[in-house]
């Protein structure tokens, strides 16, 4: 079958033909249909995130069909219409027992980081990973739910998102447009920062109620004014640069949360008396659980979240994909189709 394999930082990602998977006993196998690029993808390419895995296929936004099915997993699952959970914990940690998958210290899988992933025509996963989806929601429009919006229904839970909240979504890409909306749901008040005015008019559209415009206005100012000078009640990173972070930590209101969910090359620096005296909190948000996938289906099925397709493009243009998302050009998600 034809995957699109990585070969670790700073090689070009190469279409080739490998081996299909053979399902082992638990497992299904997915034809895909549709897998989304998340600008993880690029930290992989540029090394910032090597988890020394490769060749490997990358795509952790994974949708298609039961194809086949291992031993003990039931026949009627053929045929049906699901997403990937990405990560396969161990299953006995204190971590897995919680559900907090994400946080195993001995995954089985974690597709698209060292498991293969989904830009490919098939992928091998797990039975219990394989989740049904609603009719109501096409293949293109759900691949983005598999990390865009459970990164946020994730981030947005760990930040304890309250009614009447501040809430600014600094970066407004594939997950910014689902933590906008995400927010919304939670009570909150969402502020976008973005650079381009395409991507600040769809947060907009999503529910944010005010933009600011990174580059053309000085974000932490503008978020104080808008906030009445209270400043944001939770600032999430996704961009995570030295000068966007320092914009958020001067954005940050008492007892206000600053959660990183994206990174750069950059480390963060903050002087621990602006955290003392204001009763400040930076934490961090990775991945999701298996029931925040459940329930993203769930939201977007029931149109209380909109996924963001820019484009949908045959597996073979991966390399327009890829150069777009790095240009800045895509509104939400390329969707690459195998
Ligand atoms: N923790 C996790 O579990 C997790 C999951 C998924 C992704 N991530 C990470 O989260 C980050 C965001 O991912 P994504 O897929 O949402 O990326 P994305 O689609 O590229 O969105 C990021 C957005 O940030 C904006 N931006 C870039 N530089 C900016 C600046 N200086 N000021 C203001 N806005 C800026 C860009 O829009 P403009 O054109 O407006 O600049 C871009 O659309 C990445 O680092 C990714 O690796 C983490
Ligand atoms: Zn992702
Ligand atoms: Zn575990």
């Amino acid at each position: 079958m034809r995957a699109l394999r990585y070969h670790g930082p700073r090689q070009p990602l190469r279409l080739e033909d490998v081996p299909a998977p053979e399902p082992g006993p638990g497992d299904v196998i997915v034809r895909v249909t549709a897998a989304g690029l998340c600008h993880t993808e690029l930290h992989f390419l540029s090394g910032l995130l090597d988890l020394g895995v490769h060749p490997l296929t990358l795509g952790h936004e994974i949708v298609g069909r039961v194809e086949r099915v291992g031993e003990g997993v039931p026949l009627s699952r053929v045929g049906e219409r699901v997403i990937v959970y990405y990560y396969a914990g161990c299953g006995q940690c204190p971590e897995c027992l919680r559900g907090d998958e994400n946080l195993c210290a001995a995954p089985r899988a974690e597709h698209g980081f060292f498991t293969d992933g989904g830009f490919a025509e098939r992928v091998r996963a797990p039975a219990r990973n394989a989740v049904p989806l609603p009719d109501a929601v096409s293949d293109a429009d759900a691949a983005p739910i598999g990390c865009g919006v459970t990164t946020a229904v994730h981030a947005a839970r760990l930040a304890r998102v309250a009614l009447g909240d501040w809430v600014v979504v600094y970066g407004a890409g594939g997950v910014g447009f689902g933590l906008v909306q995400v927010a919304r749901l939670q009570g909150a008040r969402v502020i976008a920062v973005g650079r381009s005015e395409a991507k600040l008019a769809k947060a907009r559209e999503l529910g944010a109620e005010a933009v600011v415009r990174a580059g053309a206005e000085d974000v932490a100012a503008r978020v104080r004014a808008i906030t009445g000078g209270r400043g944001a009640d939770v600032v999430f990173e996704l961009v995570a640069t030295r000068e966007t972070m320092d914009a958020s930590v001067k954005a940050l209101g008492k007892r206000g949360r600053l959660v990183f969910v994206g990174y750069s090359e950059d480390a963060f620096q903050v002087h621990p008396i602006q955290l003392v005296v204001n009763e400040q909190v930076v934490t961090a948000s990775v991945g999701n659980t298996l029931a925040e996938l459940r329930l993203a289906v769930d939201l977007v099925a029931q149109g209380r979240v909109r996924t963001v397709v820019d484009r949908t493009l045959p597996l073979e243009r991966f390399q327009d994909a890829i150069d777009s998302l790095q240009a800045g050009r895509l509104v939400g998600r390329a969707v690459l189709v195998p």
